[in-house]
């Protein structure tokens, strides 16, 4: 952990009301980041659409909303119940003060107590590596950094088969 004040955050699902809120938090959370092609918060709001927002989740300081994280099913069909971790954001000046971090670990809890397989997620290593996941570059899916891609199973088993993400993360929304 940095030398930054970790602070406590709130979680919880989103509500109707955190629309916007989410929209504008994503957008500042990957401005000017090089990986980033400015499109996820529609990616978000297209995964929502396509009712296949699986869990999202909010962390929320005296009422703000400073955090969030999405998770989506993942296909084909042989990977029922796996889950991409994705997009999640921090406020800005919320970084580094273990936001993320909650909200990675709330999400995973979630996704296990509803009988979850495992998840996976396009990653930084130096940050996802904390949480348990491991590079998977072999079930990559296609279009994404395989040396990125990794997988957490909640089980023994980890994916045989390419990764599939929602259409919602290739259309950009
Ligand atoms: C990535 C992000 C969600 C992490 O949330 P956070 O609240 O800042 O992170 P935490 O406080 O939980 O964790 C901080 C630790 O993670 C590390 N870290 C944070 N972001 C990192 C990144 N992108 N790559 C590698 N390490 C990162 C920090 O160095 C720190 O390490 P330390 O504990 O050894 O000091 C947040 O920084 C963010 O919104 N970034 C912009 C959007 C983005 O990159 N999203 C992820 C795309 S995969």
């Amino acid at each position: 952990m940095s030398d930054r004040a970790r602070v406590a955050v709130l979680i919880r699902p989103e509500s109707p009301a955190d629309l916007a809120a989410i929209r504008s938090l994503t957008t500042r959370a990957f401005a000017g980041l090089s990986f980033s092609d400015g499109t996820e918060p529609r990616v978000i709001d297209s995964l929502r659409e396509a009712k296949a927002l699986a869990l999202s989740l909010v962390a929320v300081v005296d009422e703000q909303i400073v955090g969030h994280i999405a998770f989506s099913k993942v296909g084909p069909n042989v990977l029922r119940g796996w889950f991409a971790l994705g997009p999640i954001s921090v406020e800005p000046s919320f970084q580094r003060r273990g936001v993320g971090k909650q909200l990675v670990e709330a999400g995973l809890q979630d996704l296990r107590a509803r009988g979850a397989k495992g998840c996976v997620l396009v990653g930084d290593h130096r940050y996802y590596h904390r949480f348990g996941f491991s590079p998977a570059p072999s079930v990559a899916p296609p279009g994404y950094p395989a040396e990125h891609f990794h997988v957490l199973p909640f089980d023994a088993s980890l994916p045989l088969v390419q990764v599939a993400f929602h259409a919602a993360f290739s259309t950009g929304g």
